[in-house]
This record gives C-alpha cells, structure tokens and sequence, in this order.
C-alpha cells in the first residue's frame, strides 16, 4: 500500500515500553491506518527493526512480524513523521526530577517540552496531540501554549489518552482494556478530535469501555489509578509486617478481606514491595502536586505509600540478616529473580535493586539470576562496591549458597528441582521467599529453613533442643 492509500497517518513519539506495544496493537487492529514509531535512539529503533526487539513483552514479536512493514514502521527520521501525521501519540519518557526544584517528586517534562517545540516547528498542517505518556494534571496547558506559542495558523487539539498497560501483560491489557480513557475539551474541535481518537479504539474495544472526560479528569484519573493500586500494596505489605509477629497468614488474611467484594482480591499480593518505572515515580509526582497546591495532609498521606514500600524491602533484608545469625560478611545468597516483575526483563525501580545493594553492604557475596533481567541487573549494578555475579542457570546460582532469597516471582523458580538445589547449598540452607511463590512446606521437609513472607516461619531450630 503507498502512503496515499492509508486511510490516516499515525505518528508515536517515543519506542519504549508504552509506544512499541500500544503502537504494534493498534496496526493489528486497524489495517488501514499507517502507524509509526519515531525514536531518538538509534539503537533503539534498530532493535525493532530487527528480529531481537528492543524489550521483552509476551505476544509482541509475533504481532510486530506480523505488521512490520506493512502498516508499522520505526524510524529516526521525526520530522518526516510529524509531517504525516494526523494523530501523533507522546510516548516520551517522563521520569522524576532529579535536579532543581521538585528533585526527587516533581516530573521531567523535558523530552514532553522538547517534542512539543518540534512538531511546532515542523508541522504543516493540523495535528491531533495525544498525551499518552504520564504526566501531571494540567500538563495539556503548558503543551497546548508552546504548541500555539506563535502565529502559525496551523491547530493543535490536545487529547489525554494514558496507558493503564502494565509490563508482562501489555499486549492482554490493550486487546481487552478494562477501559480506554480519553480526556479533551469541550469545545467543537476538542469534541471532533476526542471523536477521532474514539474511532482508532473502537476497532476492537467496545464503545461503552471508552470512557470520555474533561482533560484535567483524565490526567489526574492516571496518577490516581497508580496510587490506588501502589496503595493497596503498601497496605497489604504492613500487614505482612503484622503477621510475622502474630502467626497470622497474610496469604489467608488477603483471601479474607478479598472475597468482599468492596474491597475485591486483586493487587493483595503481599511481597518485598513494589517496583517498576510507574508507581513510585507517578505516587510522588501526586505528592509534589498535593505540595505544590499547598494539601500537605494530602501529601503526607500519599508519601506514606511509597515510605511503606521501601519499609518492606528494608524488612526483607533485615530478616536475612536476622536469620543468618547477624553476619552476611562473606555469605553467598542467591537471589531469585531482578526483574521488578516477571514476564518482563525491565528492572526499573525493581526492589532486587535497593536488596542487593543492602545485601553487598553487608559484604555478602551475591549472585543474582533471571531468566531476563541479567544485562539490566549488570547495569544496574555497575561501580556497586561488593561481590556480585549474574548466572543464568538457577542451579549454578545456587551452589554453596548459604540462602536463596526469591524476589520475582517467575513461573520457572516454582518448577526447579530443589532437592537438588538443597544438595548443592551450604548448612544451614535458607529460603527466604520474598513472593511466596513456593510450596513451603515440601522445602521443609526437604530440610530448607523456610522464611515465606508474611507467614510463620518454618525452620528446623525450633524442633532442636
Ligand atoms: P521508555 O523510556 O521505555 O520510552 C520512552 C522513549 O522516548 C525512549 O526510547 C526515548 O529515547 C524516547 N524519547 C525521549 N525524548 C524523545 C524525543 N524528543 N523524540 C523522540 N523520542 C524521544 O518509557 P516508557 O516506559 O515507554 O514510558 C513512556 C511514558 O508512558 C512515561 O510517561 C510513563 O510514565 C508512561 N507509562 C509507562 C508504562 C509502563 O509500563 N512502562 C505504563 C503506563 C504509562
Ligand atoms: C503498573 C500499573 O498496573 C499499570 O496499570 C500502569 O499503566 C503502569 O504501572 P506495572 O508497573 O507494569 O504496571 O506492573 P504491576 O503489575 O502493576 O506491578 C507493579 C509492581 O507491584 C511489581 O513490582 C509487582 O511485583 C508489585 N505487586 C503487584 C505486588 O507486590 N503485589 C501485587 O499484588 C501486585
């Protein structure tokens, strides 16, 4: 098909986790519009031009070698893009701001502001300006000023479109979204542009799961979202705390209170904390906001969610430490698992970063395996002080360790063979099951110490006498 035949260019600024998949969805479902994906990485887009994409995401290879090429192209070439284009999707990264004002909470909108002055520059005719990228409340203002920001007499509509995806699922989340939030104004051209954007989405979603709102709605609805859900993990978390003291279960106490239907049994995974690009950076961005508009109660209470997570790794590390009779110095403890998730190789903000730095502080010696994450782990890890090494095979990890410590949750671990693992470690041999993935009791018996999280503790001491 030549350019001239599609039926509307789309244009995605940004090919990372949200642009590459959301992008490679939508030329599946919509065979008939042209979509690109721009980058200014060129290494990046060389990767997914390639066979070996650029990240790790279940369903993706076969649906980008499905299009690409097709109706889906990644390139470099931005300009060109954005002269195509009649929607053009802000995929950018908005991480938090590490220097100046707000460092720490507030977001980075400096590639958002710099791709906002190039389509300014180079477009020659109306764009559509989706925001898919997260961003605080009212962002859509300064956008919507630099983009009018002199007399051209070119129009720019400004929709809010987040991504609700989350990393592992993203292909299942945008096939079968709960919703598709769209935010524009309510004027005639906002209407007319919101109605574009509805038309892409119902290819495949139905209407009554796009839910359509005022801008600022649908800006704030996606920080929100993210506290909500960070929030009932923190939740879950303290109770975990509270169960180890108690004897209590927190697996039970989750499938307890999860069976009101009020409060609903997803996200109740208690665990080491969460991690991933989103959560902390969107939690702290609202905290920022709530400063900024002078809710400081507001604030404090948002804060609290991210406090409590680091508290859960923190408390993690200090059971290890507990356990292993007060010293790590010298110890080798494998841990299972960096990715800050499984089904992802991504390790943003993973919570295996913040442990195996707490465990290299205390002269552990730490091996660290994944079935995805090695090379970020390394990178992650690079100029760390400490013994740490990146081994694939599981049971190499493991030999002559003196304790596993689980922090992804990766189907494989479960299946492993871990009288054998057993065999090969150090005695005492210690687990410590940050996501309380395995059968405990078999390990039990097998002779492992168990420490699942948020559970009584299951270790052969207690018998000793
Ligand atoms: P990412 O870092 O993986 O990708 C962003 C890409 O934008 C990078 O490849 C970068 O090179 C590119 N970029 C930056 N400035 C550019 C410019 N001026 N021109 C062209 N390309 C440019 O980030 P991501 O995880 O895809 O997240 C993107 C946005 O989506 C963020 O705002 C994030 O908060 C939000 N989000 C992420 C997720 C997720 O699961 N990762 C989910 C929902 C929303
Ligand atoms: C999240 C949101 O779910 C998604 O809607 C948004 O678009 C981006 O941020 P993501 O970070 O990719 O997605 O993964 P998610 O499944 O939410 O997990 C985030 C972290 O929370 C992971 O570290 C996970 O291990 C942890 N988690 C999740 C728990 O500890 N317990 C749970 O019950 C659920």
């Amino acid at each position: 098909m030549s350019d001239q035949t599609f039926k509307k260019n789309i244009l995605c600024v940004g090919a990372g986790y949200v642009g590459g998949p959301t992008m490679t969805v939508i030329a599946n479902k919509c065979p008939e519009y042209k979509v690109t994906v721009v980058d200014i990485s060129q290494p990046r887009i060389d990767a997914w031009n390639s066979d070996e994409l650029p990240i790790y995401e279940p369903g993706l290879d076969e649906r980008v070698f499905n299009v690409r090429g097709k109706n889906l192209f990644f390139s470099t070439d931005i300009n060109k893009g954005i002269k195509e284009a009649d929607i053009i999707f802000v995929s950018v990264n908005t991480p938090t701001k590490t220097f100046g004002e707000g460092a720490g909470k507030a977001s980075d909108l400096q590639y958002l502001e710099k791709i906002a002055r190039q389509i300014k520059e180079v477009a020659e005719s109306d764009k559509i300006v989706v925001e898919k990228s997260t961003i605080p409340v009212r962002a859509a203002e300064a956008l919507e000023r630099i983009l009018h920001s002199d007399d051209s007499k070119t129009h720019f509509e400004i929709l809010s479109n987040p991504e609700f995806l989350a990393e592992g699922t993203a292909i299942d989340d945008m096939e079968a979204p709960d919703r598709v939030l769209i935010g524009s104004k309510d004027t005639p051209s906002g209407l007319k542009a919101r109605d574009q954007l509805v038309e892409v989405y119902t290819h495949w979603v139905p209407r009554e799961r796009v839910i359509t709102t005022n801008l600022w709605s649908s800006e704030l609805s996606k920080l929100v979202a993210n506290a909500f859900l960070a929030q009932r993990i923190s939740s879950i978390n303290s109770i975990a705390a509270i169960c180890e003291m108690t004897q209590a279960d927190v697996q039970e106490v989750s499938r307890a209170i999860g069976k009101d239907t009020r409060i609903g049994a997803k996200f109740l995974n208690a665990g080491v904390g969460f991690g991933g690009s989103c959560f902390r950076k969107d939690i702290l961005n609202m905290v920022y906001l709530c400063e900024f508009y002078g809710l400081h109660d507001v604030a404090q209470f948002w804060a609290q969610v991210v406090k409590m997570n680091e508290y859960s790794m923190d408390r993690f590390v200090k059971r290890i430490l507990r356990t292993l009779f007060n010293t790590l110095v010298g110890k080798k403890i494998a841990v299972y698992g960096f990715a800050f998730k499984p089904d992802t190789g991504d390790t943003r903000d993973a919570p295996a970063i913040t442990i195996c730095k707490s465990l290299l502080r205390e002269k552990a010696h730490v091996c660290i395996t994944d079935p995805h994450a090695l090379k970020n782990a390394a990178l992650d890890l690079e100029g760390v002080e400490g013994a740490v090494e990146y081994e694939l095979d599981p049971y190499k990890a493991a030999e002559g360790a003196h304790a596993i410590a689980l922090v992804t949750e990766w189907k494989q671990f479960k299946d492993l063979d871990y009288k054998r693992i057993f065999d090969s470690m150090s005695k005492p041999a210690s687990i410590f099951d940050g996501r309380n993935l395995l059968d405990h009791k078999a390990l039990y018996d097998i002779g492992f110490n168990v420490y699942p999280l948020g559970k009584p503790d299951l270790d052969h001491f207690q018998n000793e006498d």
